[in-house]
């Protein structure tokens, strides 16, 4: 049996300037830049094997075998390792709830790359010559544009820290902006729905971009709070990465709002979260809301007063779980043994 295996693990990340919309479908290429933390203790772990004995992919997400997730797997694939390549066993490890706007996906695909990349240059005898070349030659800028063609966001997590996409002029450009250790900030989630998302990332970019009046002036206004965001981020001002954040945050929300169907990701939880933060602040203490697509609340806040925040938003109605982490590392290989 010809086979090659390789294991890779990749952290979430949350966006506080955020990608929404698409500036081209077909090669999942971002309208807009975007800055994100990098987590350290959530984690995806991707176990990938090619065998030239498989007729064809199988995918188990926590031990279960996950048909709806496969076509989007197999694709990334595709590009990663050519498609004349053998079939593969993918299996995920996830240790947070999955498709519920905690970037499940994104850690996802950039430990999916990763592992499919390692793979690839494990047993050349099974792959084309070509696809042995582009293995060989790529670096973690070429893995991530693989990641972001599969999950826009999961790009940034082949990077660890506080990191920037930008739209670049043909693929994006992504590097870690400020390391891990610089900046201490703690990133607490309030997690109010276990449930998968109603409506796909993806899709409901498309649908902003097609239906809500506000989405032109949300790509236009992008760059002026990248620019803000990143002086915050060089000046480590967590007042002024916490006002453009919020502010970011939420007009996306309100893109997604004026959509028509709407879309709405949050629910009575997420608004309680986000009237205790504002107590919070309003009492004097740094922290600062950020939502996704979906009901999560996560708080940025600072190592002395992390315990406050978690204390504070356990006590809120609606909310069922609190995590907690800092900022983490790229995406890497694990060992097999
Ligand atoms: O990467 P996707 O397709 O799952 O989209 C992510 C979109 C947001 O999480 C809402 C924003 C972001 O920048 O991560």
């Amino acid at each position: 049996m010809e086979k090659a295996v390789a294991t890779a693990q990749a952290q979430p990340n949350i966006a506080l300037i955020k990608y929404w919309g698409k500036r081209d479908v077909s090669r999942n290429l971002p309208a807009v830049g975007s800055l994100s933390l990098t987590l350290a203790t959530l984690w995806t772990r991707m176990k990938v094997e090619f065998s030239t004995d498989f007729d064809r992919d199988c995918l188990q997400v926590d031990g279960e075998v996950a048909v709806d997730m496969l076509p989007r797997v197999s694709r990334c694939l595709d590009q990663v390792a050519g498609s004349n390549r053998p079939r593969a066993s993918i299996e995920s490890h996830c240790n947070f709830p999955i498709a519920a706007g905690l970037a499940s996906s994104a850690s996802a695909f950039a430990a999916l790359v990763v592992a499919a990349n390692k793979a690839c240059g494990q047993a050349s005898d099974i792959f084309d010559e070509e696809t042995i070349a582009a293995v060989a030659s790529r670096d973690t800028l070429a893995l991530a544009r693989l990641a972001g063609a599969a999950s826009g966001s999961a790009a940034r997590s082949l990077f660890g820290g506080i990191v920037e996409l930008a739209t670049g002029d043909d693929d994006i450009d992504v590097a870690t902006l400020l390391a891990a250790s610089t900046w201490p900030l703690r990133v607490v989630v309030a997690v109010t729905e276990r449930g998968h998302k109603s409506v796909a990332s993806g899709d409901a970019m498309i649908l902003s971009e097609k239906s809500s009046p506000f989405y032109s002036s949300w790509i236009e206004n992008q760059d002026h709070d990248l620019e803000v965001a990143r002086s915050a981020v060089n000046d480590r001002d967590f007042e002024k990465l916490a006002t453009v954040s919020e502010h970011n945050c939420l007009k996306m929300h309100s893109v997604m709002w004026t959509s028509r169907p709407p879309i709405v990701y949050w629910n009575q939880g997420t608004l309680a979260c986000m009237e205790a933060i504002r107590d919070l602040q309003s009492a004097g203490q740094a922290v600062f809301f950020t939502m996704d697509a979906g009901p999560q609340v996560k708080a940025i806040c600072q190592p002395d007063n992390e315990a406050l925040v978690m204390q504070t938003l356990s006590e809120v109605d609606g909310v069922e779980t609190i995590m907690s982490s800092g900022l983490g590392a790229a995406a890497c290989i694990l060992d097999d043994a």
